[in-house]
This record gives C-alpha cells, structure tokens and sequence, in this order.
C-alpha cells in the first residue's frame, strides 16, 4: 500500500530510487514520483502516472534527474484517482518541501479546511498534501521542527519521507502504523518502506518505531523519540540476498515463488522438529497456560485468514479445544469475547497490515495472550505480539500469496503439534507420524511442480469461464476459498467457494449447463460425501474438475470430467498438498487470459490501510 524509499548520499540519487521503487511495486503501482534535490534549480519534482516504468521512462532510469538526495514513491490510490496531480511527492507552495507518504491521514479534511481558511492553496484531492502544506505553514527555517509540530496535529497512519531544499543534506522520515525502515551505507544512508528496496545497497537496517522520527544524513542517522529526545537505535543484519528479490530467469515472481515452496517447507519446519517432536523457540507461553486455555481465536485477512480456516480444523482436530477464526476488519469491532485465559494467534505475511495489527493490538487489550505468525523479521506484528513465529518464507514479491501461505499453514501445523505435546492430546507414535510426514512434504511438492503440463492443459480448457466455483468439505472446504480467491485475485474471473454441502441453500442456482466447478475430495472420510455433491452439479449440467488423491482417480473419474490428483500424506497435511494444484491454475488461466499476474488491478500486497 504505496512504497516509499528515499537516498541521502554522494552519487546521483534518482537512479538508486527508481532501482528501490521497483522492488517496491507490489506496494502499488498506479503512479509514481521522484522529488530530487538540484542544487541548481532546488527541488525537482517528476511523476508519471501508471506503472514505474512510465517515470523510468520519463527519466532515462533516472539518469536525467540530478541530485544526490531525494525522495520516490510508489502510490495505491486512497484518496483521489490516480493521476499526475495526486502521486507524490507532493511539493508545497513554495516549493521548498517536498514530502511522500505511506497512509492515511484521517483528520485531513480539517486540517485542510483550516489550511484553506489561512489562505493556502491545495491542487490534490489527497489527504498527504495536508502534510505538505502544513510542514510549510509550521516551518521557521527547522524542517525539523516544523515535522515534530506536524506530527502532533495529523491523526491516522504514516510512514513519511520529508526533503526540504533550506537543508539539502538530509531526509527526515517518520512512522506511525506503516512500515519504514532506514539502511545504513557507506558514505550514504536510506529509508525504504521495506528492506527489498535497500538490500541491494546495505543489509544494516533498523526498524522505526511508532512516534519516532529520523534524520538521516550522508554520514548518520539519528533518531528521536516523539518527546524529541535522541535515541539509539538497534541495527540488524538482513539475512538473505539481492536475489531472493529477484525473479531469477522465471516469467512470473509469483511462478518464481509457487516453486520455492518445498524448500520454504524445509526452512519453516525442519529446525523446528527434534527428535519426533516438536521444539519451538522460546516462547513466553507456559505449559499452565496452554492447559488452561479456554479459547484459540485466530484472527487475519485474506489468504492469511484461509490459512486460519484450515488451522480451526487442524487444532481443533488435534487440541479439543474450540477455535474460532475471524477477519481482522471484523474481530476489532465486534466486542469478541476473549480474556486472559484466550490466545489470540495472528497471521501476517507482512506483519503490517492495518486491521490485523488494530485485532492485535485489541486482542491485548481485552487481555489475550497473542501470538503472531509472520514472515517480515522486525514488522510491527512480529514486534507487538507477545510471541512471534517466524514462517522465513524469504521475501515475497507477487501480489498473491503462495510460498507464505504454505509457510503459515505448516507453522501452525507445528504450533498444534507443539500444544498436543504439553496437553498429552496425541500419543507419541502418532505425533512421530504426522511429524514425519511433515518431513516428506517438500519431496512431495518437488514431485507435484515438475509436472505441472496437465494443469497447463486444464487452464487452456477453462481459462475463458466467466464464473467458477469451488466446493468442499471440512479441510477442502476451507482450501476451496483460497483456490478461488487466488484464482479472482489474478484472472479477474468471478469465483466463489462453497462448503458442498451449502451450495444446495442458494447457490445451486447459478450452476447452468456448462458452468465450471472445481470440486475439492481429498479429504477422504467425506470422499463419499464429496462425490453425492459432484453429482448434484453435474445433474445441472456443470463441467467438474476434480481434486483428489492418488488412488482415488478412477472413482473421481467416473463423477468428474477432468481428475488432479495428489500424492497420499497425513490427513491434516492434505491442505499443503492441494493448494499446489491450485496455485498453479489459477497461475496458468490468468496467463491465458493475458493478466497482469504479479500486480494484479486494485491490489497491494501490504495492506496499510483500513
Ligand atoms: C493482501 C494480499 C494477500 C494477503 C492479505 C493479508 O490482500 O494481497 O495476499 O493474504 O493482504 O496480508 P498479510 O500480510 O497480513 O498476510
């Protein structure tokens, strides 16, 4: 949800920008800008709107832009289309101050009435350009100053990159609710919305905290607290690569990352098993508290949330103990019932995203304990819940999910099977089972994605349905909503998932002859069940293509007109398996059908706003 990085340093700053918006464009991307600080002509603004290509362009790879210090951009519209007057940086009216902005400021409007009201003129319809206007209004001659009166009087969520021509050698950059980090180089320094945009040049990052506000220097950094008091930051060493950011010879980051997936299994869970058990790290979680426990609540948004969809049949299958899965967007309205005998188990890819972070931060509140399941080392997720697991599913880049979503699902695997061993729920030889079958996943999944030809041909089948829906039951169920949200997120083809044996209270009504329904039996104690609700659909004329197990085929095969199978493993893993397949059709029809697969229309990634 918009990108920001920004460079202080002794070479030409627009190309080191236009390189960190590209890593940043998963952020969104329906414009772009640059402000670079010309010590010729002051501070020069270039936007384009729609991709970042279109400013590259514009710019020769930034080439024509002068300036070692400057600011970029990435925009997702919230307020105002997208267009050249709405993209940042914004600029004030003096042109002295320029500012980009990841966000929203909610108390905009009577900001910017007030602002009108003192004679100053707006030429966007954002809620940024109140920041612009009012650094200027505040500034004396300190944009320092000016950005610590600023920060009391906005309300909402930012992470801000601020340049201002008066002091030409530093940026001053502030968070509250979205991510910044700063990266320290030699000779130079950086802030960047995320570490992808800084690895290239340095792997020392810190990570910026609610309230703080950095100024950043050719030769430092220094940050202060919201009281103005300076403070030391802790720095980190980014553990992976240029290249992990990078497509490596795939067409698609989001290919790219569907194959990485056995080896994401691999770092997610094979440290993490000892000895036919499993071993977490330290935890605050007490074996007293997990025996106490009244309630597991799992709260999340989008493939995140499905992946707590499978985990409530999973735990519950493997604890006893109810659990509930609720939407973030929703959780932090609804007056839950929780208390200090409840774990609240959060997952997030990013880490940041706003309304898992408000049910966080809620859930705390009401007195849980919480913990989170996150990919992003240092996000605000991993750093406010009281336990945090990594998934170290590296960087994900394509907009839909894939690698971080099988890496969730198996940490939360090994938390079930982690709680079975202190709640005495699951005999030793069966824990060693699953465990072992846990460990033969990643060869499984090698196997499935060197053939992925009969799933190209499937795609090429139906790639053209305007209306695809996908039924199941218990933990097909639960898969179905993630193949059809990955499916919609990136073909734009309508889809729906259904519990099988719902779709008869409403839904049966839309399967017309020729409707295509992806009918998910790999659960094989309703294998029966599955195929009584294939038969309902095709007696409507609906096209099947089935989902099932090695072994299951030929009976699949007389039901359905076209059978995937996956290999055998342990009930509860299934869903690991199957969300293969998936993936990859709805990878291969948005090929067909030409889309834009890893930036989908009106998505982001990161989700940073409400
Ligand atoms: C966006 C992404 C999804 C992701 C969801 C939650 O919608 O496109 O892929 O599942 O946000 O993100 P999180 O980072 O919290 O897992």
């Amino acid at each position: 949800m918009c990108g920001i990085v920004g460079f202080v340093g002794a070479e030409q700053a627009a190309p080191i920008l236009l390189d960190g918006l590209t890593r940043l464009e998963y952020r969104g991307y329906d414009s772009a800008g640059l402000a670079v600080y010309d010590p010729e002509r002051g501070l020069q603004l270039t936007k384009a709107k729609g991709r970042l290509k279109a400013l590259a362009d514009l710019t020769n790879g930034g080439n024509s832009v002068p300036g070692t210090v400057g600011i970029g951009h990435t925009r997702w519209a919230t307020h105002g289309e997208p267009s050249y007057a709405n993209s940042h940086p914004h600029l004030s009216n003096s042109g002295r101050i320029a500012v980009v902005h990841n966000g929203i400021i909610e108390n905009y409007l009577e900001i910017k009435e007030y602002l009108i009201s003192q004679g100053v003129t707006f030429h966007s319809e954002t809620d940024t350009e109140v920041v612009v206007q009012l650094l200027e209004y505040y500034y004396k001659g300190d944009i320092v100053d000016a950005a610590f009166k600023v920060l009391h009087r906005i309300e909402g969520s930012y992470a801000l990159g601020i340049v201002c021509a008066d002091q030409p050698d530093q940026l001053v950059a502030a968070r509250k609710d979205s991510p910044l980090v700063l990266g320290y180089g030699e000779g130079c320094n950086f802030i960047a919305s995320d570490v992808t945009a800084l690895i290239k040049y340095t792997k020392t990052v810190s990570y910026m905290e609610d309230g703080e506000l950095a100024v950043v220097t050719r030769d430092g950094i220094q940050v202060y607290n919201n009281l103005r008091q300076p403070i030391e930051k802790e720095k980190s060493i980014v553990d992976w690569d240029i290249s992990d950011a990078e497509k490596g010879g795939y067409e698609h980051f989001m290919f790219k990352e569907i194959m990485e997936q056995p080896e994401v299994l691999r770092k997610a869970a094979f440290p993490r098993i000892k000895n036919g058990r499993v071993e977490l790290e330290a935890l605050s979680l007490t074996d007293d508290f997990i025996r106490q426990l009244s309630r597991i609540c799992i709260v999340a948004c989008g493939s995140s949330y499905h992946v707590g969809m499978v985990g409530k049949y999973i735990l519950e299958g493997l604890l006893r103990k109810p659990v509930d899965v609720a939407l973030a967007s929703e959780f932090r309205y609804a007056s839950p019932i929780i208390d200090e005998n409840s774990l609240v188990i959060v997952i997030s890819q990013s880490g940041e995203t706003l309304d898992t972070m408000a049910a966080l931060r809620e859930a705390k509140r009401l007195g849980a304990k919480t913990l989170g399941i996150v990919n992003v080392v240092g996000s605000t997720i991993a750093k406010e819940s009281d336990d945090v697991l990594y998934t170290w599913a590296g960087p994900e880049i394509a907009v839909a999910t894939t690698k971080a979503y099988s890496s969730q699902l198996i940490v939360l695997g090994l938390l079930g099977v982690y709680f079975t061993q202190v709640l005495g729920t699951m005999p030793d030889d069966e824990r060693e089972e699953l465990l072992r079958q846990i460990q033969l996943l990643p060869s499984k999944m090698e196997e499935m994605l060197s053939y992925t030809e009969d799933i190209q041909y499937f795609a090429s089948q139906f790639f053209n349905h305007e209306s695809i829906f996908f039924i199941g039951r218990n933990l097909d169920y639960a898969m179905g909503l993630e193949g059809s949200l990955k499916l919609k997120e990136i073909s734009y083809i309508h889809s729906e998932a259904y519990a099988a044996g719902e779709l008869k209270h409403g839904t049966i009504s839309l399967i017309v002859p020729g409707t295509l329904v992806v009918a998910l039996a790999t659960y094989d104690p309703l294998f029966d069940k599955a195929v009584s609700n294939i038969v309902e659909v095709k007696s409507r004329g609906a096209t099947v293509l089935g989902l099932t197990t090695e072994g299951r085929e030929s009976q699949m095969g007389k039901v359905a007109d076209a059978v995937i199978t996956i290999p055998e493993t342990h009930p509860l893993l299934l869903p690991s398996l199957s969300v293969v397949p998936l993936q990859l059709f709805a990878y291969y029809v948005a090929l067909q059908r030409g889309c834009d697969i890893d930036k989908p229309r009106n998505l982001a990634k990161s989700v940073t706003v409400e």
